[in-house]
C-alpha cells in the first residue's frame, strides 16, 4: 500500500466506524453492536494468521456489516415477537442491501468488503443465506465476522431477551463448531477468549458511560425546558390579567 492508499483507507475506516454507530443508533438495544464486531473481528483475523492489512479490511467490513438495515423497516428491526415468513424475508435482505449501498466505493469494492457483508450470514454447512454458499466458498471476512456478530449478539441485550453471559455465549458458538461457524474461526475464537472477554467490558463500560452522559444531558433539557414553560405561564397569566385590566 502507498501513503496514498493508506490515507484514503484511513478515512475509509473512519468514515465506517461512523455508519456503524449511524445503524446501531436505529436499535437502542444495540448500540456499540458494530464496533464490537469489528474488534472482535481483527483479533480473530491476526489469530487466523493474516497480516495487519487484510485484518484492518476486516475490520472495516465489522463496521459495515450491518449496514444494509437502514433499508428494513425500523418496526421490523425492534420487534418483540417472532417474523411471519414475509416479514422474515424482509429482514433477511439487510445483506443484499448493504452490499449493494457499499458498492460505489471503488476501495471498498477492491478490498472484497462487500461480499463479507454479503455473505456474513452465511453458514459453514451451506445452512445459511442470501445463497446457501458453502464452507471455504464463504470468503473468510465474512466467516469472521458471523462468529463475530453471533457472539456481540449474545452477549448483548435485546428488546425481546435478556443478555447472555460471555462463557454460555461462547459455549454456544463452540456447539455450532463445523455447523454454522468455521471451525478454524472458532479455534481462534477459543484461544483469544480472555481477550474478547476484555474488549467487550471496556466496550461496555464505555457505553455505560456515555449513556449516564447522554441521560444528564436529557434531564438538563427536561429541566430547563420545564423551567421555560413554567416562565411562559407565568408571563401568559400576566398578560391576561392585564389585558382584563
Ligand atoms: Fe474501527
Ligand atoms: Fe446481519
Amino acid at each position: 500500500m502507498n501513503s496514498d492508499s493508506i490515507k484514503s483507507m484511513r478515512a475509509i475506516h473512519q468514515f465506517a466506524e461512523s455508519l456503524g454507530k449511524a445503524i446501531d443508533a436505529k436499535d437502542a438495544y444495540t448500540e456499540s453492536h458494530s464496533l464490537e464486531v469489528a474488534e472482535i473481528s481483527r483479533i480473530l483475523a491476526l489469530s487466523l494468521g493474516l497480516g495487519t492489512e487484510p485484518a484492518d479490511i476486516i475490520h472495516i467490513a465489522g463496521h459495515l456489516h450491518d449496514i444494509g438495515k437502514i433499508g428494513v423497516p425500523d418496526h421490523l428491526l425492534n420487534k418483540r415477537g417472532s417474523l411471519n415468513e414475509e416479514e422474515r424475508l424482509l429482514v433477511r435482505r439487510h445483506p443484499q442491501i448493504g452490499a449493494a449501498i457499499l458498492s460505489p466505493v471503488q476501495e471498498i469494492a477492491a478490498a472484497g468488503i462487500c461480499e463479507m457483508v454479503l455473505y456474513h450470514h452465511e453458514r459453514y454447512d451451506g445452512q445459511g443465506y442470501p445463497l446457501g454458499l458453502k464452507g471455504d466458498d464463504i470468503p473468510l471476512g465474512a466467516r469472521i465476522i458471523a462468529a463475530a456478530d453471533s457472539l456481540s449478539a449474545m452477549t448483548g441485550s435485546r428488546s425481546y431477551r435478556l443478555p447472555k453471559g460471555f462463557d454460555a455465549a461462547l459455549n454456544e458458538i463452540l456447539r455450532c463448531s463445523g455447523t454454522q461457524f468455521d471451525p478454524h474461526v472458532v479455534n481462534a475464537l477459543s484461544a483469544n477468549a480472555d481477550r474478547v472477554r476484555n474488549i467487550l467490558f471496556s466496550l461496555n463500560r464505555r457505553k455505560k458511560h456515555e449513556r449516564k452522559f447522554s441521560d444528564r444531558i436529557e434531564n438538563q433539557q427536561r429541566r430547563s425546558s420545564s423551567e421555560a414553560q413554567r416562565r411562559f405561564r407565568r408571563e401568559f397569566r400576566v398578560g391576561i390579567a392585564q389585558s382584563d385590566s
